[in-house]
């Protein structure tokens, strides 16, 4: 469980991030004219929709987020930057993603992992494998991928905002400790909050996300811009007027 204190700060940072998040859709005129009818609870999506009642996830982020991704989104060519062991692209790709994991630090697929509708414990193939491009990420390798995400991937968040920037790409942010970026909050400001300014400054519409697991699961996400975004954003046929 998490503690009282540290639910008080998620809670803070997810409230900010609706917040921004408003704005930032107020800032970009009708451009989703059905927003008004989403709730925050939405926004988290159905896999957490009983989570008032079950207990807190602890370690279950990439499967939290293939489901909150597979439900939310349409297959699309990702890019899991800084994705570590590739447990979330190799979820992905069982599903027909086009995955490639960005880490300059090679790691192998966990051997297994929990199925957290079955409750069972899968065992991955020896032969199983993601594409993997082991260096680290930079803005221009966003013009081949629909969507960018950053899962705890310090270094990267910057550099995602501007690949997403410069090529229409959606990405999802969420992001941990602020290390080796080039843009530092000033004293005061969260680094939630910095990289959210920092994504509706360069014209993102942004959304808050928010996962049941422990630690750091708050986030927000940009569907991209023009014919990208709406190629792979199943929320124009869910909610569009
Ligand atoms: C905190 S780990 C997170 C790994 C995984 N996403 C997770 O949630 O467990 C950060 C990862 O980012 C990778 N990384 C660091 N700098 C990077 C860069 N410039 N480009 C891509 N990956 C980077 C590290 O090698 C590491 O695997």
């Amino acid at each position: 469980m998490a503690k009282p204190k540290d639910k008080k700060q998620i809670d803070y940072r997810f409230q900010l991030m609706v917040a921004m998040s408003e704005l930032s859709m107020k800032n970009n005129g009708s451009l989703y004219p059905w927003i008004n009818d989403l709730n925050s609870d939405l926004l988290t999506s159905n896999i957490s929709a009983d989570s008032q009642k079950s207990p807190r996830m602890k370690k279950f982020r990439f499967q939290l987020l293939h489901q909150w991704l597979t439900y939310t989104l349409q297959p699309c060519r990702l890019a899991d930057i800084g994705g570590g062991k590739g447990l979330l692209s190799h979820l992905l790709q069982e599903e027909g993603w086009q995955v490639t994991v960005i880490d300059p630090v090679q790691q192998e697929l966990p051997p297994k992992y929990k199925n957290i509708q079955t409750g069972k414990r899968v065992l991955v193939d020896d032969r199983d494998d993601v594409a993997v491009i082991d260096s680290r990420f930079e803005e221009e390798m966003a013009r081949d991928y629909d969507l960018l995400v950053g899962l705890h991937a310090h270094g990267c968040n910057i550099k995602i905002i501007n690949g997403a920037t410069k090529y229409g790409t959606g990405f999802l942010l969420i992001p941990c400790c602020v290390i080796d970026e080039p843009v530092y909050p000033v004293l005061g400001v969260s680094w939630m909050e910095c990289l959210a300014n920092y994504a509706m400054l360069k014209g993102h519409v942004i959304y808050p996300i928010k996962l049941n697991f422990k630690g750091q699961n708050v986030g927000f996400y940009s569907l991209g811009t023009g014919a990208r975004a709406k190629m792979h954003s199943k929320f124009y046929r869910h909610f569009s007027t």
